[in-house]
């Protein structure tokens, strides 16, 4: 084979594979993520647990048994946020674990998803006594920690599970079932990110008749995934 040959093939080899396999000796960091400050997006995620964990006079945090942070891969480029942890997610101090958890699971399966490549999370991170909805008061109170949250992942796709998580990020005067099947791009730090609303699996479970709109939204990030060329690391 003429030199020239072989150098086009080595080229185009060398530009398929990751250089850091080659040029470097340092373990891999899949979680590339560095904030403004340069920590690391572990790091990060710990300083924000730690500041809601000391968040002062918050009738949420008074009833209830942990701290409901997230769940899944912090590398992802998806992110789902919900509203705020029910009576099993207090209890085990994870999102999602329940009735509703479940049913979002096949959501997310339904479009080759799960939770070892999307990052989950909500608005409120102690539980809403009695299952309440969070008061205004509350998601304003909460919404930086989310901001950070949201900072810290830097999600390409957000998908918004119900209102309290619609109104949180996109507008107080906004109604899920007209905002929901729609991209509401915003730009968070220079970062653009498509923001899907959809309907929250509680509201799903008792309106099974809907399941069919939030499959078009499912079916919307499939594709968005498809287009930003995100690659979906299966476990
Ligand atoms: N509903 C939510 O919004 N979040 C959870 O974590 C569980 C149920």
């Amino acid at each position: 084979m003429k030199l020239n040959n072989k150098l086009t093939k080595l080229i185009k080899y060398y530009s398929l594979i990751n250089h850091n396999y080659i040029f470097k000796n340092a373990p891999i960091n899949r979680y590339k993520n560095k904030d403004k400050n340069g920590l690391s997006s572990d790091k990060s995620l710990n300083i924000l647990r730690k500041e809601i964990s000391l968040i002062k006079n918050c009738e949420l945090k008074k009833n209830a048994n942990n701290l409901v942070f997230a769940d899944g891969n912090p590398g992802a480029k998806v992110m789902i946020i919900g509203e705020g942890p029910g009576a099993n997610e207090d209890k085990v101090g994870k999102p999602f674990v329940g009735r509703a958890g479940q049913l979002l699971d096949k959501m997310l399966n339904s479009i080759n998803l799960d939770r070892t490549n999307v990052y989950i999370t909500n608005v409120v991170n102690y539980r809403p006594p009695e299952n309440r909805k969070p008061t205004e008061a509350e998601i304003e109170r909460y919404l930086p920690f989310l901001i950070k949250h949201i900072l810290i992942i830097k999600p390409k796709i957000i998908m918004l599970l119900g209102s309290t998580a619609l109104s949180a990020l996109i507008g107080e005067n906004e109604v899920i079932s007209k905002a929901r099947g729609k991209w509401h791009d915003k730009v968070f730090e220079n970062t653009r990110i498509s923001i899907m609303p959809s309907f929250h699996p509680a509201f799903l479970m008792r309106q099974p008749e809907q399941k069919k709109l939030a499959w078009i939204d499912l079916k919307m990030i499939r594709d968005k995934i498809k287009k930003l060329g995100i690659k979906i690391e299966k476990s």
